[in-house]
């Protein structure tokens, strides 16, 4: 264990290096908000040496928690009490040795995944579209210039620590699934890291066609129990992590979308699930074994498909027993990732909206699968309830009360992974009068995709080392249906979940947080 914690490292961000742990402390915050210390030692008409040693000890002393709370609001300073108390940045341990990422599934999003970080590795083509590789974070106050990348930022697995394994009924490796699938160029990005992608072949996987009706496999396990079946997943993870010297695992499910569940007694404690495991319950789908595996085996968990797999009572509670970070469900990457902009954009001018048509056609391996109407309405679920969150009908009946939204998904094979998605918006401005909004996304599914899950399995792996647990919900920035604690709303908003995430990469590092307010770069120095 000692081996793993976090020593006070140097990490390099924005050109400089800084200590990683405790930056800046509590009462250096509170005297750079009052413009520095000379000038706060005027502002209190005390010599600049007392306020040197709040500085150095990063105290302080409690009978001036009042009077600087006063001279804050006097002057326009943002300043509460919880600011006096400490706030540095959380012990995480590094991210040294092989992270091993097993995807359940190895169709179009798990392949074009897959692919894409070879062919970064071999710096043949940009990771674009990820956050973690591309995007960059601002510390402290517009002036001070701070920009570092994300992972130069927050400590990352880097992509050539990475290893990939898969389950997949279809015993197709990795490069004939990409073939199959299609989705990238073959001579560009396939058949140039052809060994690497042959040498990825799916484990046997908990397969059941009850659950998802359009497909058929034959590399399938056999037991007489889910739980058994559950304990040779189990032991899958063990091996994989063994044989591939990783020092850890995530797990990622890109995996088919199942028919329609909803939590029910077997999932309502870990007494009820396990005991339906063993019984052979219908109401445990294979995606709730392979979550219960990997939480069981301590291996964070995220869901990119709408089934109900780790969002239950059980698993969850099982998640934090074990210490095991899970997000979920649905990778938010096409039409919904338009829909979660421009409808804040409609509530934030109090534009009303009448109806939002929305239909797609894809042709591929999902599309298939969609098209069955069991599957289609997990997925349907999941797509409707975006809307009714953002837009809050109950609090705006006028502007949002009789919106009509629906959502079709058509199989359409000739457009393979390239879908099209149509959006129809009916808004009402200025005395009611009507308008319209087309939308036409012609996009690529797993393209969008890729990205998502590299983030996720990196952001997921750094909550691990950084003791988080349970759902992770600055992560919700990467899912239609977002895994909230009972009794929250979802935050469906892009840009409030993007803030959310990037607040709590701060709140890791001790950073402070951004909230925008701004009002001290417009304060005139009385002083
Ligand atoms: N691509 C996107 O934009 C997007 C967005 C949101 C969600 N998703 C979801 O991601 C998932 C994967 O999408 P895709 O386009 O790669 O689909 P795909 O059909 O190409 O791949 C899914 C793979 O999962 C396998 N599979 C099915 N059941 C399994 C099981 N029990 N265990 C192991 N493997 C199993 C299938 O054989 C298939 O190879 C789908 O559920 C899809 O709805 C995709």
């Amino acid at each position: 264990m000692a081996r793993n914690l976090a020593p006070k490292r140097k990490f390099r961000y924005g050109g400089g290096i800084t200590d990683l742990v405790g930056t800046v402390n509590a009462a250096e915050r509170i005297i750079k908000r009052f413009g520095g210390q000379t000038a706060l030692a005027a502002l209190l008409g005390k010599r600049q040496s007392t306020i040197q040693h709040w500085a150095k000890t990063g105290r302080v002393p409690a009978q001036w928690h009042q009077p600087l709370i006063a001279l804050a609001r006097q002057r326009g300073v943002v300043l509460e009490p919880k600011d006096f108390v400490s706030s540095t940045a959380r012990e995480i341990r590094p991210a040294g040795g092989k992270l091993g990422i097993l995807i359940v599934g190895l169709g179009a999003v798990a392949t074009t995944f897959i692919a894409g970080v070879e062919n970064a590795r071999r710096k043949r083509a940009r990771p674009i579209g990820s956050i973690t590789q591309m995007g960059t974070i601002r510390l402290g106050k517009r002036t001070e210039g701070r920009m570092p990348l994300i992972k130069e930022f927050v400590p990352l697995a880097e992509l050539d620590d990475l290893v990939f394994g898969a389950w997949d009924p279809i015993p197709d490796n990795a490069y004939e699934s990409a073939l199959k699938c299609g989705v990238l160029d073959r001579h560009e990005h396939v058949d140039p890291i052809a060994d690497f992608l042959k040498s990825i072949k799916p484990m046997p996987a908990v397969f059941d066609q009850f659950y998802v009706k359009r497909l058929q496999g034959t590399n399938v396990k056999r037991g007489n129990t889910k739980l058994e079946l559950a304990e040779q997943i189990r032991k899958d993870i063990r091996d994989f992590k063994s044989k591939n010297g990783c020092d850890r695992l995530v797990m990622i499910w890109a995996a088919s979308t199942e028919i329609f569940m909803e939590e029910s007694e077997p999932h309502r404690n870990l007494e009820s699930f396990e005991a339906a495991m063993e019984a052979n319950d219908e109401r445990i789908a294979p995606s709730m074994l392979y979550g219960y595996a990997a939480i069981m085996e301590g291996v964070p968990f995220a869901n990119g498909a709408p089934n109900l797999t780790a969002d239950t009572p059980a698993l969850l509670k099982l998640a934090i027993d074990k210490d095991v970070p899970i997000c979920g469900k649905d990778f938010k990457t096409g039409q919904t990732l338009i829909k979660t902009v421009l409808s804040p954009m409609f509530k934030a001018r109090m534009l009303g909206v009448a109806g939002w048509y929305s239909t797609n056609i894809l042709g591929n391996r999902d599309g298939e699968v969609l098209d069955d109407p069991e599957s289609f309405k997990t997925k349907e679920e999941s797509k409707l309830g975006v809307l009714e969150h953002i837009l809050q009908p109950d609090l705006y009946p006028e502007l949002y009360g009789d919106l009509y939204h629906k959502v079709r998904i058509n199989y359409y094979p000739p457009r393979r992974d390239n879908k099209e998605g149509w959006d129809n918006i009916d808004i009402f401005g200025w005395l009611g009068y009507p308008m319209q909004i087309k939308v036409d996304f012609l996009c690529r599914d797993s393209i969008l995709a890729a990205p998502l899950v590299l983030d996720l399995a990196l952001f997921l792996d750094l909550a691990k080392r950084a003791g988080l647990k349970g759902i992770q919900e600055w992560l919700s920035f990467y899912f239609k249906s977002p895994q909230h604690a009972p009794g929250l709303y979802p935050e469906h908003d892009l840009f409030i979940q993007q803030t959310k995430l990037k607040n709590t990469l701060r709140w890791l590092m001790g950073e402070e947080q951004i909230t925008h307010l701004g009002i001290e770069y417009y304060e005139v120095d009385e002083a």
